[in-house]
């Protein structure tokens, strides 16, 4: 019978064929042990010269890293691996020889790796990312389906700026001037009016000169923007989500904690609520710890959200920023109008914000006034200066950015390890 490594525990003491990879392998005169893969899981498949033919036995060890092949054994329980399984094999069905694959056991060079992604994503470390950031995906789905929001795609090209119009992606669209998408959030404000609640998840772009750990050109984003709901209720949502998904990593990833030797008793400690803290504090906390030069005004760097993060086991919001750091869209704070109803969620252990969100500003007069201050013109956006023309209410949304919300729960230094094909300063291959 046919099956998967993911299903062997259903066929303890029963033969089984599997299709599979080597990945490495150890053997001595009467034994060899194959590292197998199936792109399921990883499990051990032992060979016995004693339980096959001669001719398998040779193949067993003689077989190179890579080579792909149907492999029949017995499915026995293995207490001294964590994946608990390992198959006594009967016989092996060599399909394709691989010769010289390029990624040895041995360690490689961060670039040389890079350059092989295509195969470097074979790898026991890398599957185990590429199946944390699918149980992030999957919860996610879950969590909003479950609280009543309606998935909405907005679109990719785009003919106005979200975020600020220097980290653009131009491209020409027939005879116009269109943009790759930074963010979805102004099409999601529209989407939120006429649907309530509803999230996105897609990719966005900038093309940002930005070379730091945490930096994409490409990167995914999930933005849900709710109707009615204001700053306060929005920061509820947003540590239940980011509860949720790190609950869920640990509950259905544990094979894959394991292979990253993430330390879980830090992500167990992440359930809501998170701690705030506003901007102001922050400068004054930043003081304390030695920025001394740091002035009330100022965005905070990678350093600055590293050192606040550092006094907090969980997430921490940093609440009301100075409105001129911030983009032209956001709700000034009652009675005092230079700062504004958002937040950014900083994540522990030094992997920086994950989240970006605010309220919306509702009122047209206001909006208008953004407009002129920032130097947004152009009918583009007409149609968003509409969403306060016709029954404006408070509203408010957020983006997190998969990427490092990735790195952070599986506890990897760069982002360039969480997307399967990533797009960086400079790389644009495999
Ligand atoms: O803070 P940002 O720029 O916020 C927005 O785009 C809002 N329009 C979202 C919204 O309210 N709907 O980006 C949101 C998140 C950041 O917190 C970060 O996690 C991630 O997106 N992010 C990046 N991730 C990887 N590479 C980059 N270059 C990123 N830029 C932002
Ligand atoms: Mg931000």
């Amino acid at each position: 019978m046919k099956t998967t490594i993911q299903q062997v525990s259903k066929h303890l003491e029963e033969t089984v064929t599997i299709g599979a990879w080597l990945t490495n392998k150890r053997s001595s005169g009467k034994i060899a042990f194959l590292q197998l893969r199936d792109g399921t899981g990883f499990m051990q498949g032992v060979v016995a010269k004693s339980d096959v033919s001669e001719e398998t036995f040779q193949t067993a060890k003689n077989m190179t890293q890579e080579t792909s092949m149907y492999i029949t054994g017995r499915i026995v329980e293995d207490k001294r691996s964590p994946f608990g399984y390992e198959m006594q094999v009967t016989d092996i069905e060599v399909i394709h020889e691989a010769t010289d694959y390029p990624i040895t056991p041995k360690e490689h060079g961060t670039e040389f790796l890079m350059d092989h992604r295509h195969l470097w994503l074979r790898s026991k470390k890398q599957h185990a990312i590429m199946k944390v950031r699918n149980e992030i995906i999957r919860a996610t789905y879950q969590f909003f389906n479950d609280n009543d929001f309606v998935k909405v795609d907005p679109p990719i090209l785009t003919g106005s700026s979200a975020e600020g119009t220097t980290e653009l992606f131009h491209t020409k669209y027939f005879d116009e001037e269109a943009y790759l998408s930074q963010s979805g959030q102004l099409y999601m404000e529209a989407a939120a009016m006429a649907l309530g609640k509803v999230f996105s998840f897609g990719p966005t772009f900038r093309a940002e000169k930005s070379k730091t750990r945490r930096h994409l050109i490409e990167f995914w984003m999930i933005e849900p923007e709710m109707a009615f709901v204001d700053h306060e209720e929005s920061l509820k949502v947003q540590e239940e989500y980011v509860s949720f998904i790190v609950q869920s990593v640990l509950n259905n990833c544990k094979l894959e904690l394991n292979v990253l030797e993430r330390d879980t008793s830090k992500l167990e400690k992440v359930q809501a609520p998170f701690p705030r803290i506003s901007y102001d504090d922050a400068i004054t906390m930043l003081k304390e710890k030695g920025f001394t030069d740091i002035e009330w005004g100022e965005d905070f760097g990678a350093p600055h959200e590293t050192a606040i993060a550092e006094s907090y086991e969980k997430p921490v919001f940093i609440t009301n920023y100075p409105a001129e750091i911030k983009a032209f869209y956001m709700q000034p704070a009652p009675g005092r109008s230079e700062v504004v109803l958002c937040a950014d969620l900083i994540a522990p252990e030094g992997y920086g914000e994950i989240i970006g969100g605010s309220q919306r500003i509702d009122d047209l007069d206001l909006m208008k006034e953004r407009y002129e201050q920032h130097g947004l013109t152009g009918e583009a956006y007409e149609w968003y200066l509409q969403l306060r023309q016709y029954g404006s209410i408070p509203h408010s949304g957020f983006g997190l950015g998969l990427e490092r919300t990735v790195a952070w729960i599986s506890g990897v230094d760069h982002v360039r390890e969480t997307i399967p094909f990533p797009r960086l300063l400079n790389r644009l291959y495999p």
